[in-house]
């Protein structure tokens, strides 16, 4: 302890939040933290869709009180009461449900399933290339991409006419990311019964829990009628454990079994501890859920006021029409202190921008005001 006192070390909270993050980018920015100031090399973190307030105080606290539990393995017992807090939830069986080290652990053992078993991908495109197209990329996996339609939605339609016989599995984000649509709840579902009889169909739910689209529809029921459907949800957005790392499977035992088999990771005890309260925390996911709310429609009122098309978002981020290349203005954005997102090609005069805290995107509006339009 040399840079961090102990006082600080003791106290916690601010004092030791705000040298970690000056020290080392390890708490979520925000010009809502006393003393801290928005630079290039400690920027606003609007670009990785993370959710800006942390953790619930309910998990932290249990995560807290796990640690006693640290030299167990599986945390003491952990996994079976999160496997049926999340099957009740979801109101399926348990033996449908898995816990995994992030969803990403899912999405990347998926792709090397793929690789195991031959074929290609079917997706959308542009779509979450990250984790699963980047893990089957390295695999030499081919993909089918179909672009999004007019509205800049999955085009089931489109989907089903370019599936060849050598596709193995066909991903579909519901949410998208990085365009925060959904697709028609009863539309999907028919694809996914029709699909599923020819390959696996992966639908990705990541962003599930910010969706206000009224025709949404979670995939999750399917998954005990449909043995090749397989679903993926996150602890890492609305509870904030990007950092924690837990996600969770939907699938057949027979898909649980072989996702299983193939994995290597394993989960973290606290973790799972911590999932458990902050699932049980719903004043806390309100609150998250307002926020998003508020901070998005800062970001729609300037749209409209400066004419630029957007997507009303399903999502803890949304995507903007810029009409300037997205490595520009993401270049000159930074000179303010604020990170957005990377280019998505094809749409490379849009921009996906997280929506952090309502007092980030005013400041971001600004700083966009002052960079592009005076
Ligand atoms: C669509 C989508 N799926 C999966 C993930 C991976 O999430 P995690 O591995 O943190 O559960 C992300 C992360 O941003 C995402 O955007």
């Amino acid at each position: 302890m040399t840079e961090i006192t102990r006082r600080q070390w003791l106290i916690g909270g601010t004092a030791l939040a705000g040298s970690l993050m000056l020290a080392q980018n390890a708490h979520a920015q925000s010009v809502t933290i006393e003393g801290y100031t928005p630079t290039p090399e400690n920027p606003i973190r609007m670009s990785a869709n993370e959710n800006p307030y942390g953790i619930s105080k309910a998990a932290s606290k249990a995560m807290h009180e796990a640690h006693q539990y640290g030299h167990l393995y599986s945390g003491g017992g952990a996994r079976g009461p999160l496997t049926e807090l999340i099957a009740i939830m979801e109101k399926v069986p348990t033996e449908n449900v898995m816990v995994a080290g992030g969803s990403g652990e899912i999405l990347k053992t998926l792709a090397l399933m793929v690789a195991m078993e031959g074929g290609k991908i079917l997706a959308p495109n542009p779509t979450y290339d990250d984790t699963f197209m980047d893990y089957s990329n390295r695999r030499g996996i081919e993909k089918i991409w179909v672009p999004v339609a007019d509205d800049l939605s999955i085009d089931l339609d489109a989907m089903k006419a370019a599936y060849t016989d050598d596709v193995k599995i066909i991903y579909l984000c519901n949410p998208n990311n990085p365009i925060p649509t959904v697709m028609h709840g009863e539309k999907l579902k028919e694809f996914c019964k029709e699909m599923s009889q020819k390959c696996y169909v992966f639908v990705d739910e990541a962003y599930f829990e910010y969706v206000t689209d009224p025709n949404y529809q979670t995939m999750i029921p399917l998954v005990t009628e449909y043995p090749n459907v397989v679903v993926t949800r996150t602890a890492s957005k609305i509870h904030a454990f990007a950092g924690v790392r837990i996600g969770f499977g939907f699938g057949s035992t027979e898909m649980l079994a072989k996702i299983k088999s193939l994995m290597t990771g394993s989960i973290n005890g606290p973790a799972m501890w911590g999932a458990i309260a902050s699932y049980k925390d719903t004043e806390y996911q309100n609150f998250v859920l307002r926020k998003n709310a508020e901070a998005l429609q800062i970001l729609y009122d300037f749209c409209e006021k400066h004419n630029m098309r957007y997507i009303k978002s399903n999502a803890n981020f949304t995507f903007f029409e810029t009409g300037m290349d997205s490595k520009e203005v993401n270049a000159r954005i930074l000179k303010h202190g604020i990170l957005i997102g990377r280019p998505f090609p094809p749409k490379l005069d849009w921009m996906r921008i997280s929506t952090a805290r309502p007092e980030d995107m005013q400041f971001f509006v600004e700083a966009y005001e002052k960079e592009f339009f005076s």
